[in-house]
């Protein structure tokens, strides 16, 4: 019995030494990167061979004596203390080490400038925030320029990840000049909390990550067919028959404003998804009529299809919903979804074959989805805000605002290229996810591919090119709840920040590799529970919850 066992084991050891199916073979030379652990990289960085030492007990952030943004912006000091304890809190400190002793001179400050008249410390960040920042790190004053505070963020966040220990333990870091700008303006993660309920605690931990990532869009897919856990205040009747529990498995208004809060002060935007006219089922349990009802023959199937587009209470409704969505989030946009529209219960239903053989539009139900996602625009257009859209309603046809940002999520390589080359050659903005389905997983370092996509990669001209505002890295929620989205995602998604953020030819895998393990491995020091790349070690090891 006790030899069976030890054979077991020995078995679950080689299979662990040679998989079975490694894609790419992928053997990562494992060597410090010049770079350090830096993650996403930074567009300009320096990093000299002289090192400074810093120490908790006499460290401070300061605000320079020009900055616009003083004591009194409470996002900047909330980001202190955020970023004080990432540096000094965890480990413990380190008295007088002897490296200490050895006269090295210390880094006592870090000088935070924001130079533009406006700081926009009590703003919500938008898409056209400037988020570049200016890092001089020195002795004994390290300096942090930055037009805005969405800069400033970035830059701290770099900061800390300047910051190693030496062999004896000591905080150091060295004198480094780095110049800061991100590629792309869009750098967003989708959460699905409809398929499962997401707790606020496990949105505000993934906010919280998205930051040591530079990502600034959470893209909050809030509802969908199996649940409806936005609790509106004009039609709480939504969630308390559509949500998977009316008490439990809700987002109060508390909720709602709390995540948009915690995500302004990392310089994140929520952008909220009301999808429609399909992956609408939740919705029709807190509103009667709103669905069109199915057929079967000439009797009603007693189930139900997508929004019904031929009543007029389906816009009066609509009007009155986006009335309170635009005034609850914040940001210009709203995504409205648009996907996957199925025409079958439309086909099905004798009011709207009729409407078809009226508007003379014969068998293309197209033109059908097309008339109510014109109405809906035309509301939400009313309300001030932009919009985007999932790649069908472009590929529809359907008449689009200028500003409108068209989000690709179809097919395979050649088709999602053709499809960003046809829509930015149309004049529209697009973003890309197709190739970041992360709920997707498979064995070995699928990070590889995700890292290797990029959302320029099209034949297009460069004004094309400059309509491609970014991408973003999803996370449906199907087979993911608050148990697995935290390792599923990252650092997964971290390739995402670093195509999203750095310079386009910043594509060495090797280098990548080293980076992001160490990336990687300060992410679980910092309380996350981000999964590993390959076989290797932490220096502090995730220590479950
Ligand atoms: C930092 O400086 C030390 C020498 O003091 C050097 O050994 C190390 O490689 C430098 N780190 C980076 C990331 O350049
Ligand atoms: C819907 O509204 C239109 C125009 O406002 C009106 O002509 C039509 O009669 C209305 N339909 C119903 C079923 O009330
Ligand atoms: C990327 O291009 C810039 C500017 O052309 C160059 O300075 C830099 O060294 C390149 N970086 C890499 C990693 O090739």
């Amino acid at each position: 019995m006790l030899q069976f066992t030890f054979l077991l084991l020995v078995l679950g050891c080689c299979q662990g030494l040679q998989p079975d199916y490694d894609s790419e073979d992928f053997q990562p030379v494992v060597q410090a990167s010049k770079y350090g652990s830096l993650w996403p990289l930074p567009q300009k960085v320096q990093i000299l061979d002289v090192c400074f030492k810093l120490s908790g007990s006499n460290f401070k952030f300061t605000d320079a004596k020009d900055s616009s943004a003083g004591p009194s912006c409470v996002l900047l000091q909330n980001a202190y203390r955020r970023y004080f304890e990432y540096l000094f809190g965890a480990a413990k400190q380190v008295k007088a080490g002897r490296s200490w002793l050895t006269g090295s001179t210390a880094v006592t400050q870090l000088q935070v400038w924001i130079t533009s008249p406006d700081s926009e410390c009590d703003t919500y960040p938008s898409v056209t925030s400037d988020e570049s920042y200016e890092l001089t790190v020195d002795q004994p004053v390290a300096v942090l320029k930055a037009p805005t505070v969405w800069g400033a963020l970035h830059g701290l966040e770099t900061f800390s990840q300047l910051v190693y220990e030496d062999e004896y333990g000591a905080k150091s870091i060295n004198s480094t000049t780095i110049s800061d700008f991100p590629r792309f303006a869009h750098r967003g993660i989708l959460l699905d909390s409809s398929r499962h309920f997401l707790p606020i605690k496990v949105i505000l931990a993934n906010l919280e990550t998205m930051a040591m990532n530079k990502f600034n869009v959470f893209h909050w897919h809030i509802v969908d067919d199996q649940s409806f856990p936005y609790m509106s205040r004009t039609f709480p009747q939504l969630s308390q028959k559509g949500a998977y529990h009316p008490y439990t498995h809700v987002y109060t208004p508390a909720d709602v404003k709390m995540v948009i809060e915690f995500a302004r002060m990392r310089g994140i935007r929520v952008i909220p998804e009301f999808d429609t006219p399909g992956h609408t089922q939740s919705w029709g349990k807190g509103q009667t009529d709103l669905l069109t009802p199915c057929f079967s023959g000439i009797k009603p199937s007693g189930t139900f299809g997508p929004v019904n587009p031929i009543r007029n209470t389906t816009y009066k409704f609509m009007d009155q919903f986006f009335q309170e969505v635009s005034a609850v989030f914040p940001d210009h946009y709203v995504h409205l979804g648009g996907d996957e529209v199925d025409f079958t219960c439309w086909k099905s239903n004798p009011d709207i074959q009729k409407f078809m053989a009226d508007q003379g539009f014969g068998q293309d139900y197209k033109k059908l989805e097309s008339i109510y996602i014109q109405r809906l625009l035309d509301i939400v257009t009313t309300t001030k805000k932009g919009y985007i859209v999932w790649q069908e309603v472009f590929d529809n046809e359907v008449k689009l605002k200028p500003d409108t940002v068209i989000h690709v999520w179809k097919g395979n390589l050649q088709a999602y290229q053709k499809e960003m080359a046809d829509i930015t050659s149309a004049g529209y903005q697009t973003m890309l996810s197709t190739p970041w389905y992360l709920n997707r997983i498979s064995y070995g370092q699928d990070w590889q591919g995700i890292y290797k996509a990029d959302p320029q990669d099209f034949k297009g001209t460069e004004e094309q090119y400059k309509l491609v505002i970014g991408g973003e890295a999803c996370m449906w929620g199907e087979y993911v709840d608050a148990t697995n989205l935290t390792p599923r995602l990252w650092p997964r998604a971290s390739a995402v920040a670093e195509r999203l953020w750095s310079a386009r030819n910043v594509t060495n895998i090797n280098d990548a590799y080293n980076r992001l393990s160490a990336h990687r491995c300060r992410m679980v020091e910092r309380g996350i529970p981000a999964e590993p790349l390959f076989s290797s070690f932490c220096p502090r090891e995730y220590k479950g919850i």
